[in-house]
C-alpha cells in the first residue's frame, strides 16, 4: 500500500514536471539555433558587405599602436576577419575568442581555407574571463563585441590582465579611417546601418567608454573617435600596460 503510494506520488511528480521538461528542451533548441543563425549572418556580412572594413582596420591597429609582432588576443573574433587581416600583414600569432562556439567554428574552417592557420588559433571562450595567464599578450584587439556586453568595465580589466607589460589593447566598434567615404557611405547603404532605429545596439559615447575605462581602474587610455559624412563612425579605445 505504501509502495503504492509512493509511485503514484512519483508519477504525478514526472507528470507534472513533463511540461517544464519539455519547455526546457525546446528553448535549449532555440537558442542553440539562434546561435548558430547569429554566426552564419556575421560571417555573411563580413565576407560581403563589411569585407573592406577589417584589412583597413588591422592597418590603422598596426599604424595607432606600433605592435607588429607577438601574440595578439582577438576578443568576440565572430567569423576571424580582423584577426586574420592582422596575421596578414604582421608577423603576429593571433589567439581569436569568441563565446558562440558556431563562430569559432567558422573562423577556424576561414583560417584553414586562407592558409593562415599556423598564425591564428580561434578558441572558445568569454572575454570575462579569459583562458589566458597574466602577462601573456602583446595586443588585445576587438571589433563590435563591447556593446553586446553588459559588464564593459570587466572586459577593459580582463583585458589589462591579461596584457604584458608594455602591451597595448585597442576595443571599440565600427569602421575605420582608413576607408575613404565612397566606401563607407557604401557599406552604410547596404547594411542595418543605413537605419540606426534597426541597429541592435545603442552607440556608447565618448563619456560612457571613459566611465567604463575609470570603472576598470585604467587611467592611461586615448579615445579614438573617427566620425563620417554618413553619420557612422568608429570609435576605439587605445590603452597601454
Ligand atoms: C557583432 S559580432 C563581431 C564579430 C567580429 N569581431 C567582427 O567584427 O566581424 C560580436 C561577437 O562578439 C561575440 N561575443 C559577445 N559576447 C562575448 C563574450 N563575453 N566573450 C567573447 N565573445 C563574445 C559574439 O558571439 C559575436 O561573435
Amino acid at each position: 500500500m505504501r509502495r503504492n503510494f509512493k509511485r503514484l506520488a512519483i508519477g504525478i511528480t514526472l507528470f507534472l514536471l513533463m511540461p517544464l521538461a519539455i519547455c526546457f528542451c525546446l528553448s535549449g533548441v532555440e537558442s542553440e539555433d539562434e546561435l548558430k543563425r547569429s554566426a552564419e549572418r556575421m560571417a555573411e556580412v563580413a565576407r560581403t558587405t563589411f569585407a573592406p572594413v577589417y584589412p583597413a582596420l588591422a592597418k590603422q591597429i598596426v599604424e595607432d599602436t606600433g605592435v607588429k609582432e607577438g601574440i595578439c588576443v582577438e576578443l568576440g573574433c565572430g567569423p576571424g576577419s580582423l584577426g586574420l587581416a592582422l596575421v596578414k600583414i604582421t608577423r603576429l600569432r593571433v589567439y581569436a575568442i569568441d563565446i558562440n562556439p558556431y563562430a569559432v567554428a567558422i573562423a577556424q574552417r576561414n583560417a584553414v581555407e586562407s592558409g593562415l592557420s599556423e598564425r591564428f588559433y580561434p578558441m572558445l571562450g568569454d572575454a570575462l574571463n579569459l583562458p589566458f595567464k597574466n602577462d601573456f599578450a602583446d595586443l588585445i584587439v576587438s571589433r563590435g563585441m563591447i556593446p553586446f556586453v553588459e559588464d564593459k568595465a570587466a572586459v577593459f580589466k580582463e583585458a589589462f590582465r591579461v596584457l604584458r607589460k608594455g602591451g597595448v589593447a585597442y576595443i571599440g566598434g565600427g569602421f575605420s579611417r582608413m576607408l575613404d567615404e565612397r566606401t563607407v557611405s557604401e557599406i552604410v547603404r547596404k547594411s542595418i546601418w543605413a537605419d540606426p532605429a534597426k541597429l541592435p545596439i545603442r552607440r556608447i559615447t565618448k563619456e560612457q567608454w571613459e566611465k567604463h575605462l575609470k570603472d576598470a581602474g585604467i587611467r592611461n587610455y586615448r579615445v579614438i573617435e573617427d566620425r563620417y559624412q554618413s553619420g557612422s563612425y568608429g570609435t576605439w579605445v587605445m590603452f597601454k600596460k
